[in-house]
Order: structure tokens, then sequence, then C-alpha cells
């Protein structure tokens, strides 16, 4: 067994950079988010915009993986993906999901629960062209999620895709397009000593219903 492997019970970090109450988090989750946001990128941190994405499938079964925030208005956080992947099957099937950010060098995580909507054809447009031309022809050459026999198909279909579309205008496939997550709940964590870490949660009932502030324990 490996070194890292045998020492993993070991492995513990005491958290004491900041605290967290109720006064400082005010009574506006998005608001608050916003903040955080902006003190992570003040700090520079390397894929700030990085958040594990949860879906269940049809069997009641959780995945999660990354993906990178790319917008965030009043109403929620938007991602681009491909429509027919795992992913946006189990979010056309069950239109739930949870949205993970861990900003470790600052001791910090939040958590995102809600529902799921689909961007319309102007946003994702906005945003697709806004890509790089080989990303805009990555869209089309990957059959997302779906099994491959071997890595030389991606690069014929890329290579087919870029002699099909060979200028700056290449569309958007109608199977690539975004996301928005419209919250239900909020949870900003601050590590504190000795485990007695912050917990501040925002729930509402509904996507027109007031938010309720409450703590919990760590
Ligand atoms: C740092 C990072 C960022 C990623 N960003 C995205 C993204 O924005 N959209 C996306 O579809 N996949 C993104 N991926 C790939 C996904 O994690 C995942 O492999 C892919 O979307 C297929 O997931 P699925 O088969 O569960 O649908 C990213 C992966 C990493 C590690």
């Amino acid at each position: 067994m490996a070194d890292t492997e045998k020492n993993l019970a070991g492995i513990r970090r005491d958290y004491c950079l900041a605290s967290l109450d109720e006064h400082a988090v005010g009574n506006d989750p998005f608001a608050f988010f916003r903040k955080w946001l902006s003190e992570v990128e003040h700090a520079q941190l390397d894929e700030l915009n990085a958040m594990t994405l949860a879906t269940v499938d049809s069997d009641s079964q959780p995945h999660a993986r990354t993906v990178l925030l790319k917008g965030l208005d009043d109403r929620g956080f938007m991602f681009f993906s491909n429509y027919e992947s795992a992913k946006g099957h189990d979010m056309e099937h069950h239109p739930r999901v949870a949205l993970l950010f861990f900003w470790k060098e600052l001791e910090r995580q939040v958590r995102v629960e809600g529902m799921v909507e689909m961007l319309h054809d102007d946003e994702n447009d906005a945003y697709y062209q806004s890509r790089p031309r080989g990303s805009r022809i990555g869209a089309w050459a990957s059959p997302q999620s779906s099994v491959i026999a071997d890595r030389s198909i991606l690069d014929e279909r890329a290579a087919h895709f870029d002699a099909q579309y060979p200028g700056e205008q290449v569309p958007r496939p109608a199977f690539w397009g975004g996301y928005r997550v419209l919250p239900l709940s909020f949870e900003f964590w601050q590590g504190r000593s000795s485990r007695l870490h912050d917990r501040i949660r925002f729930r509402r009932a509904g996507l027109n219903e007031a938010w309720e502030r409450e703590r919990l324990a760590p």
C-alpha cells in the first residue's frame, strides 16, 4: 500500500482563517454568494468557478461531476453541457440538482440545491459563439457520455467537423446548451478550529417565497 493510503486517517487540518455570523451573511443568499465569489476572485484561486454538479438518474442513482459556472443572475447559476449527455438525461428525467463549491484556500464550501431549467437559444448561442473555435468543433465531435471504441473516434470526428465548418462560423449543435440552477437552498460553510465550523443555511419553500435563514451544527 502506498504511504499516502496508509496515512489517510492521519491527514487532518485545523481551519482558522475566518468566521461566519448571521450579521455578516445578511438576508440575501445571492448577495452573499456574490460577495464570496468576489473574494475568491480577489484571492486569484485556480478554477474558482469549478463546481460539483449532482444529478439523479431514473433508478434514483446519484451522479456527481465537475462543471464550470459560466454565469450568475438574480434567478440562478448557469453552466453549459451536452443535452444528450448522461447528466442531460438525468436532468430531463428529474430536474432537481445540487451544486457544490469547495474553495479550500479560503476554507469555504457552498452548497446550492434546487431546480434546473434549460437556457433559451439566444443565451446558448451567445455563450457558444464566445468559445474558441476548437471548443466549438469539440462540441460537435464529442457524443458526450457515449461509449467509444478508442480515442481515434474523437480525432476522426473532430477532423470531420473541422472540414465541414472551415471558417470561424461554426453553428451551435442543437444538442449543446446551458442550464440554470434555480436555488431553493444555499448553505455557506466556513471552517473553524476543532471542527466547530460555521454553517449558515437559507431555505425557501418555492422560487417566489421568502428566504429563511438558520444556523446548523457542524
Ligand atoms: C475542471 C473541470 C471542468 C469541467 N467543466 C465542464 C463543463 O462546464 N461542462 C461539461 O459538460 N463538462 C465539464 N467537465 C467534464 C465533466 O466533469 C464530465 O466529465 C462530463 O460533463 C460528462 O459527464 P456526464 O457523463 O455525467 O454527463 C469538466 C471537468 C472538469 C474536471
